[in-house]
């Protein structure tokens, strides 16, 4: 399995559900493969805990420097805590707390200066995709919110009609989107080393036809993340 398998725990599970599901990953080599995003606290126990699993915030300050900002953390913080990626402007921050494209954009570049990979969270509402407009959106959301500098980033594509709800996107739906963010990369240059993952109702029944297609290379699971079963026969 060489694609990117990213689980997305948001505020689930406790420290020690959280160190039991690790502690039962361990033993195998993941090669940077599996990259598990717990509740914040959580995060420089885990890192430091289990080397042989990536770890990944949820979110991250966009405020650059270390100061008078309680309730925050910089990217420069994750990282002395050896948490190498990011989520950024999942569609539950963006609806849920009001992040714009350009407070993820800050993020993004947060994360850059850090030295953290950022993980950016693109996906058009159901609306949106029924009006059409959908191409317009998602490339604005790129346009906006990816930072304007060629460094390696991942774009999660999750359209928000398919975060928990069982639905996915047809497979020409996904390669139509793979074709918009690979045109708007290669055009702006602005990242010369773009992975791109799919997120929104992954499972064990539909994870290998999504991973199978040209230009995805991974997924970011949310609910079927929280099950050690589940997950362990994804990462095989
Ligand atoms: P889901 O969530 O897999 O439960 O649909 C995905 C996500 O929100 O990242």
């Amino acid at each position: 399995m060489n694609h990117l398998i990213i689980a997305n725990w948001k505020m689930h599970l406790t420290l020690e559900e959280s160190i039991r599901f690790c502690t039962s990953l361990t033993g195998k080599n993941y090669n940077n493969h599996l990259i598990i995003s717990p509740p914040a606290p959580y995060l420089a126990y885990l890192a430091n805990s289990f080397p042989s699993i990536s770890f990944c915030a949820q979110n991250i300050s966009h405020i650059e420097n270390t100061g008078p900002y309680t309730g925050e953390y910089s990217g420069f913080i994750l990282k002395s805590c050896n948490i190498n990626y990011a989520l950024i402007g999942h569609s539950e921050r963006r609806n849920l707390f009001g992040e714009s494209n350009e407070v993820i954009r800050q993020k993004a570049q947060n994360c850059l200066n850090a030295g953290i990979s950022p993980i950016i969270c693109i996906g058009e509402p159901l609306n949106v995709r029924e009006n059409g407009n959908y191409k317009d959106f998602i490339l604005k959301q790129l346009v906006e919110s990816v930072p304007h500098t060629p460094v390696p980033i991942i774009i999660a594509y999750e359209p928000i009609w398919s975060i928990g709800t069982g639905l996915i996107p047809s497979e020409s739906q996904l390669i139509e989107v793979c074709e918009i963010v690979g045109s708007f990369l290669r055009e702006s240059q602005v990242a010369n080393n773009m992975r791109l993952v799919y997120g929104g109702s992954v499972n064990l029944d539909n994870i290998k036809n999504i991973v199978n297609l040209k230009n995805i290379s991974g997924v970011l699971i949310g609910s079927a993340s929280l099950k050690y079963e589940v997950l362990i026969q994804m990462l095989t």
